[in-house]
C-alpha cells in the first residue's frame, strides 16, 4: 500500500493580520504530529498571489506545488457565509492537482466556526475530481483561543481540538492512501473531464 503522506496545507485568506497564520500554524504541527508532512502554501505568497490575475509563471508555480501532493488540507475563514475570493480563485486555477485527492477542511469564524465556508466549498471540490473528508475541525472565534503562534490557550479547549484532529488525520491517511492506490492501479479517466 502507498504512504500518502505528503500534504500541501492551503491558507484561505490573504487578508492583512489574518488569523489563518495562528490556526494553520496549529493544525500543521497536528499534521506532524498524526505523520504527514505538511507544507503550506499561502495564497498572498509573493510567487503565487498573481494567481488572482490569471498570471500564468504564478498559475505554473502553484500546479508545481501541488504536483506531489497526496493530499490537502484547505484552512480557512468564513467570509459572508462563503469561502474567501482568492482561495475559490486559486482553487480554480488549477485543474488536474485536485483530481482523485483527498481534501480535509479546517474552519474558523463567529459562531458558525466557519462551518459555511466549508459546506461552500464541498461543490466546488466535488467539481474538480478531489474527495472532501467529511470530518472536519472547525473554530469558533479564534481570536479568543489561539496566541499568536498558534497555540490554543485554555487546555480543555486544545484537548476537544486534539480530539477532533485526531480523527480527521485518521481518515485522511486513509484516504490519502486508497487514493494513492487507486491512482496506481488505474489511472483516473480524464475522458469527461
Ligand atoms: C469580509 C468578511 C466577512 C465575514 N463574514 C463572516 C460570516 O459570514 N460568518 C462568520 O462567522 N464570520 C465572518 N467573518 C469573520 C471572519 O471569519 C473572521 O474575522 C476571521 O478571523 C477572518 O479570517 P482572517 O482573519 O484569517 O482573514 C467575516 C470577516 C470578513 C473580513
Amino acid at each position: 500500500m502507498a504512504q500518502g503522506n505528503r500534504i500541501v496545507v492551503i491558507l484561505g485568506s490573504i487578508r492583512e493580520g489574518r488569523m489563518n497564520d495562528r490556526v494553520a500554524a496549529w493544525a500543521t504541527g497536528q499534521l506532524r504530529m498524526h505523520g504527514f508532512l505538511p507544507d503550506l502554501l499561502d495564497p498572498a505568497d509573493p510567487e503565487i498571489l498573481p494567481v488572482q490575475t490569471g498570471d500564468k509563471p504564478a498559475i505554473e508555480h502553484l500546479r508545481q506545488r501541488m504536483g506531489n501532493a497526496d493530499g490537502f488540507v484547505i484552512v480557512t475563514p468564513e467570509y459572508n457565509h462563503s469561502a474567501p475570493g482568492p482561495l475559490k480563485t486559486l482553487i480554480d486555477s488549477v485543474k488536474d492537482g485536485w483530481i482523485a485527492r483527498p481534501v480535509g477542511l479546517i474552519s474558523y469564524g463567529g459562531i458558525s466556526g466557519g462551518l459555511r465556508a466549508i459546506e461552500a466549498l464541498r461543490p466546488v471540490l466535488a467539481e474538480l475530481h478531489a474527495v472532501t473528508l467529511r470530518d472536519t475541525v472547525s473554530f469558533a472565534a479564534p481570536w479568543n483561543r489561539f496566541d499568536e503562534t498558534g497555540r490554543i490557550t485554555e487546555p480543555t479547549d486544545a484537548k476537544a481540538a486534539e480530539t477532533a484532529m485526531t480523527v480527521f488525520s485518521r481518515r485522511l491517511h486513509w484516504w490519502a492512501d486508497a487514493l494513492n492506490d487507486a491512482r496506481t492501479a488505474r489511472p483516473f479517466d480524464q475522458e469527461f473531464a
